[in-house]
């Protein structure tokens, strides 16, 4: 597949008025026209329920990509492909509206009746609208027809095996595209070149050399205007199920045979496949979890979970999860792969630490100043690169060593712009490559891991709040790893040099 191929589409946007396709979806779809990778062949049908009329809804596209970028060329002609159509998901007259006015854009636009569905909205509507647009003939037509799908899917094992049996019923699963929007991180979809395409990395990519894995995705902001769905999902379902143990998956798969969805995908589900299973009894040795209480974050004072609106005041919810995650397998019996992730941290940012082995012999031993192990730390963001932490000797007589940094930022690279995690995603749908979407294995597997412990938190009662705003996260986290002998790694000392 051509990865800049343009593609014809009616895209159907359901939730067209909320907050995810205003930040996100109005931009990215604004970048890829301007790349031309979105030729004039493309028509958006907003929906939601409030009554707009079209031009109503052209001007809010048009506010949300002024909001996001200054160089607006061609606004206006873009903007001109929105229509806006009010829309009661649970009303098939409504569908049938739609497709009067989809067959329609389809001749005007010469679409060749491929069509988008994006559901940007309230899981709870997911599988009834995939009901409808079949039923409703919406996707009767002779081009392709694909369902794009946000978070989350389903809230535990069960409801997301009824929501894949219900949406089965209308989309294959080659045609569902289940958004992870970590996959679409230019530095996530990193790991593979990193590993696959360097003669240095993967002959030591192993549990020989290797010593443990740390994954962190700490965020300074706390759960915002999102008290009420967080309140039912929590950072192990929020983001540990999905994107944390997606980025375990890209670490730890075998290399494909060739990069493609398929081969990438089952390499992804043998790794979840192998993870040990944690159980009730011993969940306590392997997952710890958190809440923020008041704090301060540079010089601001912040109220603790539980005051924040739509939040229990006794609130069991935690809004940090740290974890030891073992991969049964040849590859890494023995090394742990720790991953973390929490509100209301001291920084936004998502690293990935690579400890190797210690040497087996110091030839340079200093009482004062052990030889720092070498790392490798993937910067997934806000700044993204690759730095290699190594040992140097230390200039002058002495038989010293200094550790040294290697750097590579993106953004030192001339001109380059990674696009938006939105903007890929959104390109791979319309050209139809599934690779960095996932699969319902996948989805399965890391329910099937994480509900065990979900289970066993809302069973026993945490002693919360048990961490300050703007620290990094409870004492238990760090004795987690002190336990086997390691540390996190401060996020502070690892930062990329960027030298342009
Ligand atoms: C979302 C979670 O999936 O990811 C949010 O629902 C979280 O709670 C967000 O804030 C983090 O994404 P990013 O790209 O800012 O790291």
């Amino acid at each position: 597949m051509n990865p800049t191929e343009t593609t014809s589409a009616l895209i159907l946007l359901f939730g067209a008025t909320g907050d995810l396709a205003k930040r996100k979806l109005f931009p990215s779809l604004y970048r890829l026209y301007k790349k031309g990778s979105l030729n004039d062949q493309f028509a958006v049908i907003g929906t939601a329920r409030r009554e707009w009329t079209n031009e109503t809804f052209q001007q809010h596209v048009k506010e949300s990509v002024m909001a996001s970028t200054s160089q607006c060329e061609k606004l206006d002609e873009f903007v001109s492909h929105f229509y806006y159509q009010a829309h009661d998901v649970s009303d098939s007259s409504s569908y049938r509206t739609l497709k009067t006015l989809a067959d329609q854009l389809d001749e005007q636009y010469h679409l060749q009746g491929n069509r988008l569905f994006y559901l940007a909205m309230a899981p709870e509507f997911f599988g009834t609208i995939a009901d409808h647009v079949k039923a409703d003939g919406l996707t009767d037509t002779t081009g392709y027809h694909r369902l794009v799908i946000e978070k989350p899917f389903g809230h535990d094992l069960p409801s997301a095996e009824k929501l894949n049996h219900q949406i089965r019923q209308s989309f294959e699963e080659n045609e569902i595209y289940r958004i992870d929007h970590y996959l679409g991180k230019e530095m996530v979809q990193n790991i593979e070149a990193i590993r696959f395409a360097n003669a240095l990395f993967e002959p030591l990519w192993n549990n020989r050399y290797i010593s443990n894995i740390q994954v962190t995705s700490s965020e300074t902001l706390g759960v915002e205007e999102r008290g009420r769905y967080y309140e039912t999902s929590g950072a192990l379902k929020d983001m540990v199920q999905n994107h944390l143990m997606q980025m375990v998956a890209l670490l730890a798969m075998e290399p494909p045979i060739k990069l493609s969805t398929n081969e990438i995908r089952s390499e992804k589900v043998k790794v979840l496949r192998a993870l040990r299973p944690i159980t009730k009894e011993n969940a306590d040795e392997y997952f710890v979890r958190g809440q923020y209480g008041p704090g301060e974050l540079e010089d601001e004072r912040l109220q603790g979970y539980r005051e924040e609106t739509n939040v229990d005041p006794d609130s069991n919810t935690e809004t940090f999860v740290a974890g030891k995650l073992m991969i049964d397998n040849f590859r890494w019996a023995g090394v742990p792969f720790y991953i973390r992730t929490g509100k209301r941290m001291p920084t936004k940012s998502t690293k990935i630490v690579i400890q190797f082995k210690d040497i087996p012999m110091n030839l340079y031993y200093q009482p004062d100043q052990p030889l720092a192990p070498n790392l490798l730390v993937i910067h997934i963001q806000p700044e993204e690169g690759i730095t290699l932490h190594l040992n140097a000797k230390r200039a002058g007589q002495q038989l010293l060593t200094n550790p040294v940094k290697l750097s590579y930022a993106n953004n030192s690279v001339d001109g380059m712009n990674t696009p938006e995690a939105y903007e890929k995603l959104l390109h791979d749908a319309l050209r139809g490559d599934a690779t960095n979407f996932t699969h319902w294995d996948e989805v399965a597997l890391s329910w099937r891991f994480v509900d065990v412990i979900s289970d066993y938190w809302e069973e026993k009662k945490a002693s919360f709040p048990n961490y300050e705003a703007g620290s990094t996260g409870p004492k238990e986290a760090d004795e987690l790893l002190a336990k086997d002998g390691f540390f996190w790694w401060p996020l502070s000392t690892l930062e990329v040099d960027v030298c342009n």
